[in-house]
């Protein structure tokens, strides 16, 4: 272990550093599903109900000022950690599901035109897929599919003729939440945009480790959640480029977001408050801000580059047990990696491992499409972050180990059959 982990696990996460459940100590390896507060961020959110909690852009009293001011500044800091050119083009939401459902509604009552084309992929969590087809669905327009590899990569060749169709707008993510895939983003982007697509990223899973800057990287749009940060569930973002945020219309209305009214016409605030209808989630945004501070202050360079080495160390060690088969073997993994036991349930195996301790999501994980295309029904998923160990995996490996053991005194045939 390293030295700023053994801190940051006793100072920041006492979950992580001393949970038990049922008599066993605490692995948790869940990170791409919610990833552990970190005490500046609970500290900050206690401090906001104990200190600030007034409504924001609607009270001209102290209170209401500072809790605006805060807000503030959290769009201030999320802004400079996406590398966007200005604040105004962060909207805040209730995370990466609300944010691509918006775009998506927006998208298609302002742009979508039938027989139009978008296109998403064959990796996106259902989160990055639905929205899209139910906007399609409403506005006449068609959804295409990219294809993606045996190895678990998206079929670059395939997007190229794709977009050779014109769509009006590439859905992608930024990495696998069921595969860890790293997406050349950049690359992505460019052959959207030299065919007149914009680019919407769901960056739910990247975060953590340091995309380029959406201005830099040139897409359009992007969203992420707070709590796959280390910070609060139900904040998140949606960041849009400032002529598509002014071009597109509000999705939701409500208080807070209206400039002037004369019945029946209204006026819009500008962006962003035109997209925040209601009472914004204030103590999340609060602590969205710590949990970015916090990661800024760690360095995502530095935590890419060891939840990285965790990563390729756990599908070494996964790799070289008989019995156990990792899906898709793509060039870059960030944050997860899922297998199967075949022919154990992908259930089955997360339940005698949680018997052990260890918290590990099974399942599809909200990628149907790409369960499917990786030819098996469920499997178990891995999900470091930069405050587990090779410890950790160690033990975890071991368990699997003994568990295969088990299975085969059983006389279940373990280790001889291909995924299914
Ligand atoms: N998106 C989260 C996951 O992949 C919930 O588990």
């Amino acid at each position: 272990m390293h030295d700023w982990q053994a801190l940051i696990r006793k100072r920041d996460f006492p979950m992580i550093e001393n949970a038990q459940c049922r008599g066993k100590t605490v692995v948790y390896l869940d990170n791409a599903a919610t990833t552990q507060a970190s005490r500046p961020v609970i500290w900050t959110m206690e401090n906001y109900y104990m200190r600030q909690h007034a409504n924001v852009h609607r009270g001209v009293y102290c209170m209401s000022e500072e809790a605006t001011a805060a807000m503030e500044e959290t769009r201030q800091l999320v802004a400079e950690f996406i590398g966007a050119a200005s604040p105004d083009e962060v909207v805040f939401t209730s995370g990466t599901t609300q944010s691509i459902n918006f775009l998506a509604e927006a998208f298609a009552a302002s742009v979508l035109k039938p027989g139009d084309l978008v296109l998403a992929t064959e990796m996106e969590h259902n989160s990055n897929l639905l929205p899209w087809l139910s906007a399609c669905s409403r506005s006449g327009a068609e959804l295409a599919l990219v294809p993606v590899t045996a190895d678990g990569e998206l079929d670059l060749e395939e997007l190229g003729r794709l977009l050779e169709k014109k769509p009006k707008l590439l859905a992608v993510c930024a990495v696998s939440n069921v595969l860890g895939t790293v997406n050349p983003l950049r690359e992505i982007a460019e052959m959207a945009h030299a065919a007149g697509a914009a680019v919407a990223v769901d960056a739910a899973q990247a975060m953590r480790h340091g995309l380029p800057g959406v201005c830099s990287l040139g897409c359009d749009f992007l969203s992420f959640s707070a709590h796959k940060i280390m910070g609060p569930t139900g904040s998140g973002i949606l960041y849009g480029k400032r002529e598509w945020l002014e071009r597109l219309a509000p999705p939701h209305t409500g208080g807070g977001m209206v400039s002037s009214m004369q019945w029946p016409e209204i006026n819009y605030e500008d962006i962003p408050l035109k997209f925040e209808a209601g009472t914004p989630n204030l103590a999340g945004i609060a602590g969205f801000g710590a949990a970015i501070e916090y990661i800024q202050a760690l360095g995502r360079e530095r935590i890419s580059e060891y939840e990285v080495s965790l990563i390729k160390y756990a599908e070494k060690r996964l790799s070289g047990i008989p019995g156990i088969q990792i899906l898709g073997s793509p060039a870059q993994r960030f944050g997860a990696l899922s297998f199967t036991v075949p022919p154990l349930q992908a259930y089955d195996v997360a339940l005698m491992l949680s018997a052990e301790g260890f918290a590990l999501r099974s399942g599809r994980h909200c990628a149907n499409l790409l369960h499917e295309k990786m030819g098996v029904s469920a499997s178990v998923r891995l999900s470091p972050a930069f405050y587990n160990t090779k410890n950790e995996i160690e033990l975890l490996a071991a368990a699997l180990e003994r568990l295969l053991a088990a299975a085969k005194k059983a006389g279940v045939p373990v280790g001889g059959v291909k995924n299914g």
